[in-house]
């Protein structure tokens, strides 16, 4: 339920109006706000998201660049930390898709100008964004709270790809008049929603390191190579560490398997529907195939070489390897 819409106002279109140069990407026009690709009703969002956010200390909040793994994650947490209040076999994931129980801010609570009454919301609030670090409202960010970042990065080339037949899915583009050329060059110069990507990133990747109390930073690719270590991990990160009786009992696992590709993929719940956010997206466009690698399947060996360089360039001395 909202409690109030913030309109299109004059002062919206006007400063999306004055934003310069616009891309036409995906079927809409992106245009650079601060340093970051918008577009318009994402910006419009973002910013009554930053006006009337205010973050309490129990608040989760699940950050990732588009096709990094959100869903996964939003399933992983959302069992975690609500697993006193139902067993596994009871979990709502198996009734809904992941992006119902843990919604995303910018692109559906405060859509439209909407002010969502997030208050009334069950603590703790598990929410998601795909934000850069530098834009999510200063409450969040303020090291007075206590609210905790979970960043989800994964590998440029396989979420380029995830991207690309995400779109093509949902009819967003179509696949005979497509040349994936124009869409990777506009990746390669960073023109995508809330791109460039490297930027994206650094930013949350300095963030973990400042503060690692309040910004968990975690790799798709080291998900799929350990989840049970990484349940462990994001459990005690959020304060809500495994008993060693739960250990015992087998708990860990059980989440693990209960959010795994293979079962949330064949759940009717993901099978069926779609999710009306940003744009209407098929629920079993969230479920593809989720491999590590699958991008040798779209990218020529030269467009890899051109993307791997890229982001070694960018992400420089950084310490951080993709
Ligand atoms: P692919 O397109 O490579 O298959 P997002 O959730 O951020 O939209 O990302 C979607 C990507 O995560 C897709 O990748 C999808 O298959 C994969 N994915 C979805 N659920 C998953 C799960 N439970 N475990 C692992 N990967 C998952």
């Amino acid at each position: 339920s909202s409690t109030e819409v913030e309109q299109k106002d004059d002062h919206f279109e006007e400063l999306f109006q004055r934003l310069q140069p616009k891309k036409p990407v995906a079927g809409g026009l992106v245009a650079n706000y601060q340093g970051v690709w918008f577009y318009a009703d994402l910006l419009q969002a973002t910013l009554t998201f930053q006006k009337h956010f205010k973050a309490i200390d129990s608040d989760i909040i699940l950050a990732t660049m588009p096709k990094s793994g959100t869903t996964w994650l939003k399933a992983l947490t959302f069992s975690i930390v609500n697993r006193n209040n139902h067993s596994v076999d009871e979990s709502p994931l198996l009734f809904s898709n992941p992006h119902y129980l843990v919604p995303f801010l910018e692109i559906y609570l405060y859509k439209d100008g909407n002010i969502p009454d997030i208050d009334s919301m069950p603590c703790p609030r598990i929410l998601a964004t795909h934000l850069p670090y530098q834009f999510l409202p200063s409450s969040i960010l303020d090291c007075s709270n206590n609210c905790r970042i979970i960043y989800l990065c994964r590998n440029p080339l396989d979420v380029f790809t995830s991207v690309l037949q995400f779109l093509l899915q949902n009819g967003r583009i179509s696949s005979p008049s497509m040349s994936i050329d124009v869409p990777f060059e506009r990746f390669c110069q960073g023109i995508h929603p809330y791109g460039p990507f490297w930027d994206h990133c650094l930013g949350y990747w300095d963030a973990s390191l400042k503060n690692p109390q309040k910004v968990l930073f975690l790799k798709y690719e080291d998900l799929k190579k350990d989840i049970n270590s990484s349940v462990k991990k994001i459990a005690g990160f959020l304060g809500y560490p495994f008993s060693a009786e739960e250990e015992e009992a087998g708990l860990v696992e059980e989440i693990a398997m209960l959010c795994s590709f293979e079962n949330l993929k064949n759940l009717d719940c993901n099978k069926e529907g779609e999710l009306h956010a940003a744009f209407r997206a098929k629920h079993s466009s969230f479920f593809r195939k989720a491999e590590v690698g699958d991008w040798v399947n779209v990218l020529t060996p030269s467009m890899a070489n051109r993307l791997e360089k890229l982001f070694q360039e960018k992400l420089g001395e950084s310490g951080l390897a993709l």
